[in-house]
């Protein structure tokens, strides 16, 4: 795992775009993630778009996850999420971007068909972010290392930490989303994961020295042999360094 220390929020987003440059060509499969700490290097393949004119009609991208319940038109869903900081930004043609679906009948169903979609896709380049409770994606702690994409109850933590999008309504916030399992993210071959803030201090400690538990879903990234952890100055404060 290599950790890399910056400055601020921006200069951390100046590495992940930095790592995430090369793969931005035809044929490489994108693995999105949402929550704030992404928007920086959206902004940024956006930006390189416009002026390089770097093209997404031949990259697809898969998303980690999705609120059960909510319809792609509400503007907190991760589809409209996406939409709205990256792929109308882009070139990308629809057909190419897949976001997991928290809609219908058979969530599980669709979770496994989502999963297996991956798997013929394999994920060239897997963006992360972190909860403050150590959750990658929507897996909280406790979750299996060995999960695939599946349906998920949301804990306490993270539903108080997105209540800050839902007019800081914990009601309002979905209590279940589908995501990607554990064991999904790591096929990635390789993983940027960002974190920033005086609030992600413990969980990043957790995830780079701490034991690998199921306690702490994200100290599996120990066990990935590509892994770049960028982190600001705040959040790496509990770190040995
Ligand atoms: C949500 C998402 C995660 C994200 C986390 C942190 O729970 N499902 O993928 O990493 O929030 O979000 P933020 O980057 O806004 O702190």
């Amino acid at each position: 795992m290599k950790v890399i220390v910056t400055k601020n929020y921006e200069e951390a987003s100046d590495v992940m775009f930095k790592e995430m440059k090369e793969y931005l060509v035809a044929g490489k499969v994108l693995g999105l993630a949402t929550g704030s700490s992404p928007l920086g290097l959206y902004a940024r393949m956006v930006d390189d778009h416009k002026k390089n004119g770097t093209s997404y009609k031949d990259i697809k991208t898969f998303n980690l996850d999705e609120y059960v319940g909510l319809p792609i038109t509400h503007p907190e869903s991760y589809y409209a999420f996406m939409h709205t900081n990256l792929f109308n930004h882009i070139d990308i043609p629809e057909e190419n971007t897949h976001v997991p679906s928290g809609l219908g009948e058979d969530l599980e169903g669709q979770a496994l068909a989502y999963d297996k979609m991956i798997e013929e896709n394999p994920i060239d380049i897997q963006v992360l972010g972190i909860g403050s409770d150590g959750h990658i994606a929507f897996n909280e702690p406790g979750t299996p290392f060995d999960s695939i994409t599946h349906v998920t109850d949301l804990l306490e933590p993270t539903i108080k930490d997105n209540a800050r999008f839902f007019d800081f309504d914990m009601n309002k916030v979905p209590h279940q989303a589908v995501t990607q399992g554990i064991a999904t993210i790591m096929r990635a071959k390789k993983i940027i994961l960002i974190a920033t803030g005086e609030n992600k201090a413990e969980a990043v400690k957790a995830m780079v020295e701490g034991e690998i538990q199921e306690a702490c879903p994200a100290s599996i990234l120990q066990k990935h042999d590509n892994v770049v952890v960028v982190v600001d100055e705040s959040a790496a404060k509990l770190l040995n360094r």
